[in-house]
């Protein structure tokens, strides 16, 4: 991470009338532009077009954009802003389906105006942006902790292999999966990072290779279709992964392709690691099967890039995420510490407390 000048993909700009400034992460990395959103439907075509993208990011989007959609009611009239509040969360929920921590954050900002019921629209108002600034300043400090707790797995000299981009970009700072590595970085050991392109949308190409080498960090990328190959040329030591929603058994939806890559670390005798904050569990989900996978449009396949790459009239089947049993994986790396071996038990015994 460069500490000078961090990365920090959405924060919201001054009070209650103030806007919410995004990186506008479909342009990186030929452009790197901040956009600003002013109302919810702006917030929720940002969130569905992955101008902000990354689980963590999206729950700090989906709470930004409720105090966006709430402002404006008639300030005499609660029973009117509640109900307002539940369409604008109705809405929001609409926007991407698997990422666990759109649902968390907006359950954070209805238990928060619960909570300052009856003190009026003002009140209630100033403490949801309060709400949603917290929900931002807890990822970062989460995420340094998920550093903290990850950095030992990478030591000097070793391969890491990461999918999609599960780093700053993706998070309030720092990121889940790329955060163990930006601790490694500056405590000075030497590592290499491949970085799959992560096809169709190529978060791994377009993001993670521009944030790893801004950051100096040794990055190279490789077709998704690399990954078996570097793996047996004994270039790759673990493989560290974000995750979009982790069930109590520790079952974890991430971007499609992540299953193939733990098949493949299981195959090849490399750990295979996943790095998420608490926000990122669902704990009422007993497994994997309950996860909803999103579908995106098929033309992002067709047109990758927005080239003509298939046949206009070929049927695609385009899932965003897939799901990687638990017992593929090593350990979970969250900020309370690290899940190993992974169980419903002993996540249960690191995040059992967990409540929005
Ligand atoms: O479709 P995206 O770009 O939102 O998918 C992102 C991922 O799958 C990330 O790995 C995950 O959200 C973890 S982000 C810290």
């Amino acid at each position: 991470m460069n500490e000078s000048n961090p990365i920090r993909p959405i924060e919201w700009v001054g009070g209650l009338d103030g806007h919410v400034a995004l990186i506008e992460q479909t342009l990186l990395p030929e452009k790197f532009k901040i956009i600003r959103v002013e109302d919810v439907e702006t917030m929720w075509d940002a969130i569905r077009r992955l101008a902000v993208r990354g689980a963590p990011a999206i729950g700090i989007a989906a709470a930004m954009g409720t105090v966006l959609g709430v402002r404006g009611c008639d300030e005499g009239d609660e029973a009117g802003f509640r109900r307002r509040l539940t369409e604008v969360c109705d809405y929001l929920r609409t926007s991407r389906p698997t990422a666990v921590n759109l649902f968390w954050a907006l359950e954070r900002m209805v238990k928060c105006a619960d909570d300052h019921r009856g003190r009026g629209v003002a009140e209630i108002s100033k403490a949801l942006l309060g709400e949603a600034q917290a929900i931002r300043d807890e990822d970062a400090a989460m995420c340094r902790k998920i550093g903290e707790h990850g950095a030992p797995l990478i030591t000097d000299g070793c391969g890491v292999l990461t999918h999609c981009n599960a780093g700053a970009l993706a998070t309030a700072e720092y990121g889940t999966a790329l955060a163990p590595m930006y601790v490694a970085h500056k405590l000075g050991r030497a590592f290499r990072v491949y970085a799959d392109e992560t096809r169709p949308l190529l978060q791994g190409a377009r993001l993670t290779t521009w944030e790893l080498g801004r950051a100096g960090i040794d990055v190279i990328l490789i077709c998704d279709s690399t990954a078996a190959v570097v793996m047996r040329e004994g270039k790759v030591d673990l493989v560290i992964t974000g995750a979009d929603r982790i069930a109590a058994n520790g079952d974890t939806a991430n971007k499609i392709g992540t299953y193939g890559l733990a098949v493949l670390a299981d195959a090849h005798g490399i750990p295979f690691y996943v790095a998420a904050p608490s926000s990122t569990f669902d704990l009422p989900l007993a497994d994997g099967e309950g996860i909803p996978i999103e579908e995106r449009d098929p033309d992002e396949i067709r047109r990758g890039m927005g080239r003509q790459t298939a046949p206009d009239e070929v049927s695609c089947y385009s899932p965003a995420f897939d799901v990687t049993p638990a017992s593929l994986i090593r350990g979970i790396i969250t900020e309370r510490g690290l899940i190993e071996p992974v169980s419903g038990a002993s996540v249960s015994a690191m995040l059992g407390n967990c409540e929005p």
